[in-house]
């Protein structure tokens, strides 16, 4: 009886914990696409008042802010889609160059703006892999795009990729806040944000690096991240496996 209790109290105080989770949820996505839509709300306002030669930098900013609310409508779709099993891949021939390439569109503006400077690796040359070009452009993405964000202006990232003899494998570098020992255990949990990062640069979803690892799982890759502490810099390194190229091809 006394069991029975005690049961149903934990039971009850796991949902109340999980309402909580639930509602602080949608308190920070609610925040994270109202920031943008103000953003953009205000420029829209401004547009047809300013002078002709202002008129590129509103569009930039319209850009940027689209930009940015379509990426954590996209991150939420993705972590629902991963949740109900129904992530798909288009798996194709990618070019190495075209991914690095693509990635880099829209990492290039954030880096620019914090004076930043980039150093690129590539093989040479630089080949192709078996993978999902999107999928892969959407993980490199993500990993620059934090690189720029947790990193001070004047920072230096660095993006060098590396045929192995089973795998590509991406690393991205950078010397900005680091990720302490502990955070380093769950950054690439969903919702994960650590609290230097957010005094840092604000609060995010703390969902793309969740996106990330399933992305590169379901490549039969994998994510790692390592920091030598708060302040040290860090590097998240991407290894996705080179598959025999007769195995592709009686697959395909
Ligand atoms: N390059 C980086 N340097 C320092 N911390 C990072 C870096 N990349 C990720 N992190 C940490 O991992 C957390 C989760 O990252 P992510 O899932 O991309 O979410 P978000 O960028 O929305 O915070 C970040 O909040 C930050 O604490
Ligand atoms: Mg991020």
């Amino acid at each position: 009886m006394l069991q029975a209790t005690l049961l149903a109290q934990r039971g009850q105080r796991q949902a109340e914990l999980a309402l909580n989770r639930q509602t602080q949820l949608m308190a920070v996505v609610a925040h994270e696409l109202r920031n943008p839509l103000m953003t953009l709300c205000t420029t829209a306002t401004l547009l047809p008042r300013v002078a002709a030669d202002k008129i590129a930098r509103l569009l930039e900013i319209i850009e940027r802010q689209t930009g940015r609310m379509s990426r954590v409508i996209g991150d939420l779709l993705d972590v629902s889609r991963v949740n109900a099993g129904k992530l798909r891949l288009e798996f194709g021939d990618v070019d190495i160059a075209d991914v690095v390439e693509d990635s880099l569109v829209t990492c290039r503006h954030a880096m620019a703006r914090h004076t930043q400077t980039l150093r690129l690796e590539l093989p040479s040359p630089p080949g192709s892999i078996r993978g999902d070009a999107v999928r892969l452009t959407q993980i490199l993405s993500n990993l620059l795009g934090n690189a720029s964000k947790y990193t001070p202006a004047g920072g230096e990232i660095a993006l060098v990729v590396q045929r192995m003899p089973d795998a590509m494998v991406f690393t991205v570098e950078d010397n900005g806040i680091g990720i302490s020992p502990r955070a380093l255990l769950e950054v690439f949990d969903p919702f994960v944000q650590e609290q230097h990062a957010v005094k840092f640069n604000g609060v995010g979803l703390g969902l793309g690096l969740a996106v990330v690892r399933e992305l590169a799982e379901a490549h039969g890759g994998s994510v790692e991240a390592s920091s030598a502490g708060l302040g040290q810099g860090s590097r998240f390194v991407l290894r996705i496996p080179i598959r025999d190229g007769r195995r592709w091809t009686e697959a395909s």
